[in-house]
């Protein structure tokens, strides 16, 4: 699979399909949709996706959190595609990105299915787990 990273202009063909994606992944099965104004206020985000042949197959967000602390968020890769190496690559991609921009940790809030997921590259939990969306949550740092 010839998998490419980037960052999704606001607005253009890959940010579109990256919104498709995560209505599909992380939202339809919880019964919610995105509204406009929640899509709107991500204009200050950064939209990393992993594309193969020009389809965005994973997405997630980055959020600047400070000067030296980005929040991930939205973490999604194709329902037919997981458990493949994808949500690793990208994952990889987002620190790299990270520490290109001079950031020195990332927090992210965790769903408990994907805790472990996150645990395997050194996100560890902060704190006690909370409900977000309906589903238990883990806040989880790494240092990098
Ligand atoms: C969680 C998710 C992002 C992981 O991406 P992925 O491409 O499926 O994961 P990878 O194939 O890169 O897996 C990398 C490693 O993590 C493990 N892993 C993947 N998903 C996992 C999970 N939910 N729990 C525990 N381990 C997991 C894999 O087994 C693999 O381990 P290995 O290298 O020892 O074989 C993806 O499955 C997904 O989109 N899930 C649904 C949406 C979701 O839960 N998003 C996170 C919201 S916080």
């Amino acid at each position: 699979m010839n998998l490419t990273f980037t960052i999704a202009e606001f607005g253009g063909d890959l940010h579109q399909q990256s919104i498709v994606l995560r209505d599909q992944v992380l939202r339809k099965p919880l019964g919610l949709r995105f509204t406009d104004i929640e899509l709107a206020q991500e204009i200050d985000q950064q939209h990393l996706v992993a594309t193969v042949d020009g389809i965005v197959v994973a997405v997630t967000l980055l959020v600047n959190q400070s000067d030296q602390v980005f929040k991930l968020r939205q973490f999604a890769v194709n329902e037919n595609l997981q458990g493949q190496g994808i949500g690793k690559k990208l994952l990889h991609f987002v620190e790299n990105t990270a520490i290109d921009q001079g950031k020195k940790s990332i927090e992210l809030h965790a769903r408990e299915v994907a805790a472990k997921f996150y645990a395997q590259y050194e996100y560890v939990v902060v704190g006690e787990p909370f409900t977000e969306v309906g589903l238990p949550h883990f806040k989880m740092r790494k240092k990098l």
